[in-house]
């Protein structure tokens, strides 16, 4: 990976640490990475273990970085863009990862017009399985693109829209789409248990069966409907099982719940960029 610009996170949870790991397996040289945390022991951790350059003051990153990583919980970010606001300077990559907060609403708090991009990534991000969502405003040039694309693309696969709105959309299914696959195993499991399998077994055969699925339809190079097709016999057991699921209206429930999802994200979005 081109490793000249540094990259400072303000904020180093979940999120910043899943990428700087990504990062740093993939090449990237640590003396290149800056974060900023209010927790002295959280900084420290990190610094033992990853070896990055800290900073437990935001102002003090911003000055030292080319590209800024928003890192921080939606609440939180108003505030850290209002404390950058005077120090801000017009050759600044921003970066959000946060959830929920719209491109127009970040530089107005950074006041100004800067170059930002929107992304939404998913917690399979910790085990380099994530996939990221990304939007860039009309100032990000095609070279920071990829550069932005070199940096998510280390925890998982990169998907750039060119509408701002599609983010909330990207919410609902993959920021989202997690819990919906740990639900349909806590089920499976309970399922499995009613049926006389023991908790550790049921959850075992959920969990290995829904990775051997998603691996399947990621790798066999066939759509979901022919996999489905193929794997359900005329009258076989499975095809009494999806029968069961589709006279309960199946589909009609994941669009509805994804619809939710959807309108919580583009609410949440209203009501968090009314912060002045
Ligand atoms: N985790 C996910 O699944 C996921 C998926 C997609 C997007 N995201 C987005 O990623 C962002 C980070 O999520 P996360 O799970 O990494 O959260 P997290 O683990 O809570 O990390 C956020 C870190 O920011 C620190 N912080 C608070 N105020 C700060 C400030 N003023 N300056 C610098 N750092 C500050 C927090 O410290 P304190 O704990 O001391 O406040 C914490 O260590 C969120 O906005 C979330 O919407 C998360």
């Amino acid at each position: 990976m081109e490793n000249k610009s540094i990259i400072g996170f303000i904020g180093a949870g979940n999120m910043a640490y899943a990428l700087i790991k990504g990062l740093l397996d993939n090449g990237f040289d640590a003396e290149c990475i800056n974060i900023s945390d209010p927790n002295e022991e959280l900084l420290n951790e990190r610094q033992s273990e990853l070896k990055v350059r800290t900073f437990s003051n935001n102002m003090a990153l911003l000055s030292s970085s080319d590209i800024i990583i928003f890192a921080v919980k939606p609440q939180k970010l108003s505030s850290v863009c209002l404390e950058l606001k005077e120090n801000v300077k017009s050759n600044h990559l921003f970066v959000s990862i946060v959830a929920g907060i719209k491109g127009s609403d970040i530089n107005r708090w950074l006041g100004g017009s800067f170059s930002l991009v929107r992304t939404m990534p998913n917690t399979p991000a910790l085990f380099q399985h994530g996939v990221t969502g990304l939007f860039a405003n009309e100032l990000v040039n095609n070279e920071q693109k990829i550069l932005v694309t070199s940096i998510l693309s280390s925890v998982g696969e990169c998907f750039w829209v060119n509408d701002e709105k599609l983010i909330d959309a990207i919410t609902a299914i993959s920021g989202s789409g997690p819990a919906y696959f740990f639900l349909l195993i806590q089920s499976m499991s309970q399922a499995a248990m009613a049926l006389g399998l023991d908790e550790k077994t049921a959850n075992s055969l959920s969990i290995q069966t829904s990775y051997g699925a998603s691996l399947m339809a990621s790798k066999s190079g066939k759509d979901a409907k022919t996999l489905r097709a193929e794997v359900t016999s005329p009258n076989g057991t499975t095809q009494a099982a999806i029968e069961s699921f589709q006279d309960q209206n199946f589909e009609g429930i994941v669009a509805s719940a994804t619809r939710a999802a959807y309108d919580r994200a583009r609410e949440l979005s209203n009501e968090l960029g009314e912060i002045e």
